[in-house]
């Protein structure tokens, strides 16, 4: 199979000025539950963008975990790649893609912490493994081996008895403030629909982009 010979139509639906929501966290919930709805798999999955140090953009998944009109939260540590990035630059983006819904969605904004309390509530709601492995793991440190961070994992467990650990203070959420929306719908004859919302103010504009 030659690269070159793949590709696909997309006909699976069409965006345009008229059927856009008046606000961008409408359209967002809409396509959201049609993605959930459709039990497309790792639907909450996001492509997270930030600007390392070198002054590469830095991409890699995360899951959302809550949003409204005022920002997309999700959760990580803060010593991470990522937390270290958005330290130096808030400025980040986020990225969905829809494979089955022929469809994605940009997102730029700024990131800022979520308050303990959220961060908290959330690590404990998670399995008590789970918390755990962020307990014991400085994420995007190297490690000597896996075995390294299996005997830390084992090691407390043992000492928590069944308890939970505790929310790391390194561990919590990051809220995303949207500025900038674009939805992409995949359409026939790679007449492609791109519909950006832009804040401007306390408004938010819509204008359509070239496929
Ligand atoms: C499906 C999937 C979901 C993920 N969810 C998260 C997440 O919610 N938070 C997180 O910190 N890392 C998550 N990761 C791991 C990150 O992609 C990444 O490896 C890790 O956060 C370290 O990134 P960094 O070194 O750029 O900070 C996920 C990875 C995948 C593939």
């Amino acid at each position: 199979m030659q690269l070159e010979d793949i590709r696909r139509d997309y006909k699976h639906a069409e965006l345009n000025e008229e059927n856009s929501s008046k606000t961008p966290i409408q359209q967002f919930r809409t396509w959201m539950d049609n993605a959930l709805e459709a039990n497309i798999t790792d639907a909450t999955a996001m492509s997270l963008v930030s600007v390392g140090d070198d002054g590469f953009p830095q991409s890699r998944i995360v899951l959302l975990k809550d949003y409204d009109e005022n920002g997309f939260t999700f959760f990580t540590n803060y010593n991470s790649q990522k937390g270290k990035a958005i330290e130096k630059d808030a400025k980040v983006s986020l990225h969905f893609y829809w494979s089955e819904m022929e469809r994605q969605i940009r997102i730029s904004g700024i990131a800022s912490k979520t308050n303990t309390e959220v961060s908290k509530k959330y690590f404990h709601s998670r399995p008590q493994q789970s918390q755990i492995a962020a307990a014991i793991s400085e994420q995007s440190s190297v490690v000597p081996s896996r075995k390294f961070l299996e005997n830390a994992f084992t090691k407390l467990s043992k000492q928590l008895e069944g308890e939970n650990p505790d929310c790391p203070s390194s561990w919590g959420g990051y809220k995303v403030t949207p500025v900038k929306f674009e939805f992409w719908q995949g359409r026939e004859n790679r007449l492609h629909d791109r519909i950006v919302y832009e804040k401007i103010g306390n408004r938010w504009t819509i204008k359509r982009l070239a496929p």
